[in-house]
């Protein structure tokens, strides 16, 4: 029998978010490199929340499928709220899937920024508190909008009334709701079932659960400073503006665990990379989700990683893109070079200007400085790729392998014709068109003999000059 989930969070994500003016769904628009609903799946897991149920109604699928690829575990379930009539009822849809768990995260799927140590302050206070409910406030000047905060005679929180619901005194109250709750499991689902809808909206107010916790005891109120953690995103402005805050925030963690940016405010780093100390970052770098970067390198302007792991001190020059590859320590790449899905370049590899490769496994030391095109292919240690080299894979049907053994040397302008190999220290002469296996040690040499012909441009033209005539 597996053990009782302490935690379930439930994400609201079923409304519309006609203000993206988009055809992708709110939640889905990406922050640093995911989704913005990632976000708070990850701060919740942050705190041991081993259940998240996503509350989706709008573009249902769509939500399910993106999120679904970020946790292929089952750990992300989705809820279907067909018809949105309410926080509260958005909630209530979740019921099932939050199933036996003891306790329930509440939040909007379109405020990514919350931080895990908030949520674990929430936890801290709920555990504290008398009544069965915790919740975060906030005060804002001018918190037309949101839903108030009513205090009681002992200053702890009676109820919430919604703006459209305020009279005008409580208009003026300046503490709101931020829509981010923990309550017991119990207490949350028998109180929403006895929620009305006689409210300005005609919806269940989730809400109006806190009027209820605060008659069991005292409800706990965490108040969070106006800001990222608490910003909503309805519309792109807002979008742009959470992700500059969240870049900075992620950027200036790094640089106090010892990482360099030269622009901090130009680059973008997916909040799950990893970057090594004394590693240091060039203006408008972009690394993704799930990169690893080690200690001590150098990754100039400009470059883009996704999916790569660069050991330690790797130098990566301007202008690169790397896919989905592997480079080892002390390897060099760039300027503008392509290391395209599956590119395994080993320790002190070099990688120069206008190189393209795709599986390639370049084993130690082995460099191609200029200008080719290296795919499917493996190359033994400490060879060398001249400028212009091409490894011809594909016939228009099918891919082949290139294999080399150690210590090739393959002179400018060469192309192997896949599938082909070539043993240890094989020499290849420049302008070589190599079709079939070379043995360890061979020259192999494909050009046709050099030819002069001595006066040939003056006869020529004298040719010409007479036809002219
Ligand atoms: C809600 C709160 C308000 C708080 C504010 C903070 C209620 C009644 N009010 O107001 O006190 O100050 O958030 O932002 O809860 N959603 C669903 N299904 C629904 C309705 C909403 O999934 O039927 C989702 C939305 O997609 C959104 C979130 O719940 O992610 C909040 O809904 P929204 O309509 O923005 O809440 P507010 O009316 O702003
Ligand atoms: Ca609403």
């Amino acid at each position: 029998m597996s053990e009782r989930v302490d935690i379930a969070t439930v994400l609201l994500a079923a409304g519309q978010g006609t203000r993206m003016q988009s055809d992708l769904a709110k939640v889905l628009h990406p922050i640093l490199g995911v989704p913005m609903i990632v976000h708070s799946v990850d701060a919740a897991r942050a705190v041991g929340s081993e259940r998240v149920v996503v509350v989706v109604g709008h573009q249902a699928g769509a939500v399910e499928d993106a999120v679904r690829r970020h946790f292929p575990d089952d750990g992300v379930v989705f809820a279907l709220q067909a018809e949105q009539n309410g926080t509260g009822h958005a909630v209530q849809c979740a019921k099932e899937a939050v199933g036996d768990a003891a306790r329930v995260l509440i939040m909007n799927g379109d405020v990514p920024g919350i931080h895990a140590n908030t949520l674990q302050a929430l936890k801290d206070m709920h555990g504290e508190v008398s009544s069965p409910l915790a919740f975060a406030t906030t005060t804002l000047q001018d918190p037309a909008g949101y839903g108030r905060i009513l205090r009681g005679k002992s200053q702890t929180p009676e109820d919430v009334v919604e703006h459209r619901d305020a009279t005008p005194e409580q208009h003026a109250i300046a503490e709101i709701n931020v829509g981010m709750y923990l309550v017991d499991a119990d207490f949350l689902f028998d109180s929403l079932s006895r929620v009305g809808t006689d409210n300005a909206q005609g919806e269940v107010y989730l809400t109006d659960i806190v009027s209820m916790a605060a008659a069991l005891g005292e409800v706990g109120a965490l108040d969070i400073p106006e800001g990222l953690e608490m910003w909503g995103i309805n519309d792109r402005v807002q979008l742009a503006e959470v992700e500059r805050a969240m870049r900075a925030r992620t950027n200036e963690s790094l640089m106090r665990a010892g990482v360099s940016f030269a622009a901090p405010e130009t680059t973008t780093i997916a909040t799950n990379a990893s970057i090594g100390k004394d590693t240091t970052l060039g203006r408008g770098v972009r690394i993704g989700p799930g990169c690893r970067v080690g200690e001590g390198c150098r990754i100039d302007e400009g470059c883009v990683l996704e999916e790569t792991t660069l050991g330690n001190n790797v130098h990566v020059k301007p202008y690169c893109v790397l896919l989905d590859s592997a480079v080892g320590d002390a390897a060099q790449v760039g300027p503008f070079a392509h290391l395209r899905p599956g590119t395994r370049l080993d320790a002190s590899c070099k990688v120069g200007n206008f190189v393209e490769t795709k599986k390639a496994h370049l084993h130690e030391g082995t460099k191609a400085s200029h200008l080719s095109y290296l795919g499917d292919c493996e190359i033994g240690a400490g060879s060398n790729i001249g400028a212009g080299t091409i490894t011809c894979n594909y016939d228009g049907v099918n891919k082949f392998k290139t294999t080399l053994g150690e210590g090739v040397f393959i002179g400018s302008d060469t192309q192997l014709v896949a599938p082909v190999s070539l043993g240890d220290n094989a020499y290849v002469g420049a302008g070589t068109t190599v079709t079939e296996d070379v043995p360890a040690g061979a020259l192999v040499i494909s050009r046709t003999p050099q030819r002069n012909i001595e006066g040939w441009v003056a006869k020529k033209k004298a040719e010409r000059d007479n036809e002219s005539d």
